[in-house]
């Protein structure tokens, strides 16, 4: 046996979370668990999963015991709103005061409020808060995440939020997975020609983002009061002829058939889907488009959460991801997160734990390297204070996370 940088064990239960497949339907109920389990690491990849007892005498640089702790891989949060900047917390006294989500945005508040942060930082001030939100994640156990450019709205500043993203990923120790969300809102500037700003956003901002490689994924705002089915059609399309897959916010206030244009284009992920109706989930099921659910918006938007059960009962791959942003969204922790999952939307503990790991891999097209603890992927995982994955859930709002591996390296340890 070869020496190891670092050797995770004994570990009380490990969760390997080990699939060729993302997890859809009934086996979703089922984790794949080690008693007594160890994780071995050797130049930030993952070496060795299994049993304690296979590398015990193992020679190893470093060791992190995990005894009578539960193990599983990284959180994947495949839909987060970094980078972003500044404070909005006043809307909140807004919407309990009655005003909606979107009328708020619609009077120059929301999206536009933090736009116009996003427009007067410079890249380094963004770089900055990026910085501290990936690490107020990590600690909370989330060691890939996708980011989004759309608090820009112009070439410059939707580059500069990309760049920012790319910056991330190079300094690590997460993985950064981006997203050009350019039609996020139409920018006060294009109010009267919104059209002109559908055609910046194709003609300008699309190409240049696909020519100098700055995100994977093309998405879109698909709402009444953001960008129609059809603007979004036009905008994804174009995304997909670049070369980038394809995400979409849709169905979040209003069922305005954002589901079903996902499937249309084959969608890597739809996204929130709140409103979205049996047809439309249907057809993503039938086109395999997964769907990443967002139970922190509506929690925190006070609305009914999304149809979860339909969709794991219709047979689609179904992430969780915390959408995190400083409106509709406002929330570091993962687990949290995955609380709500549970005891708001009925995820059973299980699901949850595929549909923050595996399934959000799949959703980000990551599974290759993230998702699971398996020999070859990266090294990620997370450390809990917990003897069995239900009781990840069972005392809620505790904040069980003793260390985070990410990259190889002890990333965060409870002092
Ligand atoms: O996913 N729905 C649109 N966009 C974000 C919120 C962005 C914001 O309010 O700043 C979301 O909820
Ligand atoms: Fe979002």
């Amino acid at each position: 046996m070869t020496a190891f940088d670092l050797l995770v064990g004994p570990i009380g239960a490990l969760v390997t979370c080990a699939s060729d497949r993302p997890r859809r339907g009934e086996d979703m109920r089922e984790l794949p668990v080690v008693a007594n389990g160890a994780v071995g690491i050797s130049a930030g990849r993952i070496a060795f999963a299994g049993g304690y007892d296979e590398v015990c005498d193992a020679e190893a640089r470093e060791r992190l015991d995990a005894s009578s702790a539960t193990v599983i891989p990284g959180f994947v949060d495949a839909h987060t709103h970094i980078p972003f900047l500044g404070d909005r917390s006043h809307e909140l006294v807004m919407r309990f005061e009655g005003r909606s989500y979107m009328e708020i945005g619609q009077s120059g508040g929301g999206i536009l409020s933090t736009m116009r942060n996003v427009r007067v930082s410079s890249g380094e001030e963004l770089l900055k808060a990026a910085r501290k939100c990936a690490g107020r994640i990590l600690r909370h156990g989330v060691t890939s995440f996708e980011g989004k450019s759309g608090y820009g709205l112009d070439l410059d500043n939707e580059t500069k939020q990309l760049q920012v993203l790319k910056q991330l990923e190079k300094e690590g120790p997460q993985k950064v997975v981006s997203t050009c969300l350019s039609a996020h809102f139409v920018p006060p500037e294009f109010k009267q020609k919104r059209d002109k700003y559908v055609e910046l956003v194709t003609e300008e901002i699309l190409p240049r983002v696909a020519r100098e490689g700055l995100a994977g994924f093309v998405d879109v705002f698909c709402e009444n009061g953001a960008f129609t089915v059809g603007e979004s059609r036009a905008i994804l399309e174009k995304g997909i002829e670049l070369g980038l897959g394809a995400k979409i916010h849709a169905d979040e206030i209003e069922d305005c058939g954002g589901a079903a244009l996902a499937a249309e284009l084959s969608c890597r992920s739809a996204e929130h889907l709140l409103k979205a109706g049996d047809e439309g989930i249907e057809m993503m099921a039938g086109k395999n488009v997964v769907a990443t659910l967002l139970p922190g918006t509506a929690f925190f938007l006070r609305k009914p959460f999304a149809p979860a059960r339909k969709f794991i009962e219709k047979g689609c791959t179904v992430a969780v991801a915390s959408d995190l942003n400083p409106g509709s969204s406002y929330t570091f922790n993962m687990l949290g997160v995955l609380t709500l999952s549970v005891f708001g939307m009925g995820l059973f503990p299980e699901e949850a734990v595929w549909a923050s790991t595996l399934n959000a891999a799949y959703a980000l097209g990551i599974e290759k390297e993230a998702g699971s603890i398996e020999p070859g992927k990266r090294a990620d995982l997370v450390v809990l204070d917990v003897p069995n994955p239900l009781h990840l859930f069972y005392p809620f709002g505790e904040d069980p996370v003793r260390a985070v591996v990410a990259s190889g390296k002890v990333a965060w340890r409870r002092s």
